[in-house]
């Protein structure tokens, strides 16, 4: 069974940031799911992935590798023991490499964190992908075939568009996760985001986690926010 939850990004530069912004959160009895990118990653190195850890979180280790099979499974079984709960790669980097990620990533006993994998950055428009990358085919196409790749890979999902969500299911089955960011209240800023959506509308579309940012880290109230989000998700 497939499991729902908010992810909030925490993308601050230190780690003297993150923790001012986790200490708001001291007194939930909920603890929030928390996605670590490269930014906060590069600049404190594990431990601060440790010590979030520590304080009982859930961690999205947001890294996107994207390298020779080999280089990938090595780097994978240094992180596989950070004992985070999810982490990823590029999907353009093959089956081979992502089946490397996933024995990379496999503990001893078998076990491992989620593996998912980008499929087309949102940031990459159709015209792009075809004019420079020569890719010829439309970016859903690509999104759907690189999501297929990834199953047939035995990952766990794709990040993708809210969006693209319900043709991700569609193509790789509803037991293929899809997480999803762009998603902001119907009352909030855009900001740099293009294409957004809520949370109720996000879930409704077929995402099982939804990787929330600004709306919660810059709110005037970021507590009241994320269970405003939790509310709208997961109900
Ligand atoms: O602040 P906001 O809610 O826009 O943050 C969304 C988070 O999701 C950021 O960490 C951003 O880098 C990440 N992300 C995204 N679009 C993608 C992949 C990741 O916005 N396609």
């Amino acid at each position: 069974m497939v499991e729902h939850d908010v992810i909030i990004a925490c993308d601050f530069k230190s780690a003297e940031d993150t923790f001012r912004f986790l200490d708001l959160f001291k007194n939930e009895p909920r603890k929030p799911f928390l996605k670590i990118g490269m930014e906060l990653y590069y600049a404190e190195g594990p431990a601060i992935v440790k010590e979030i850890k520590r304080r009982g979180h859930k961690i999205f280790l947001d890294l996107k590798l994207h390298d020779i099979p080999n280089t990938v499974k090595k780097a994978m079984s240094v992180l596989r023991n950070l004992d985070v709960d999810m982490t990823n790669v590029h999907a353009a980097g093959t089956i081979d490499m992502m089946k490397a990620a996933v024995e990379g990533l496999t503990r001893e006993d078998g076990t491992r964190p989620l593996l998912i994998a980008v499929t087309q950055l949102t940031s990459t428009s159709e015209e792009r992908m075809q004019q420079e990358l020569l890719i010829g085919a439309s970016i859903n196409d690509t999104i759907v075939k690189y999501a297929q790749n990834t199953k047939a890979a035995g990952l766990d999902g794709v990040v993708c568009s809210p969006l693209e969500a319900g043709m991700v299911k569609e193509a790789c089955g509803k037991e293929f996760f899809t997480i999803t960011p762009g998603v902001r209240f119907a009352d909030g800023e855009v900001g740099d985001q293009v294409r957004v959506t809520t949370p109720a509308r996000a879930r409704e579309i077929g995402s099982d986690f939804i990787v929330v940012g600004r709306p919660i880290t810059a709110a005037d109230d970021p507590v009241a926010a994320y269970r405003r989000c939790v509310a709208e998700f997961i109900g």
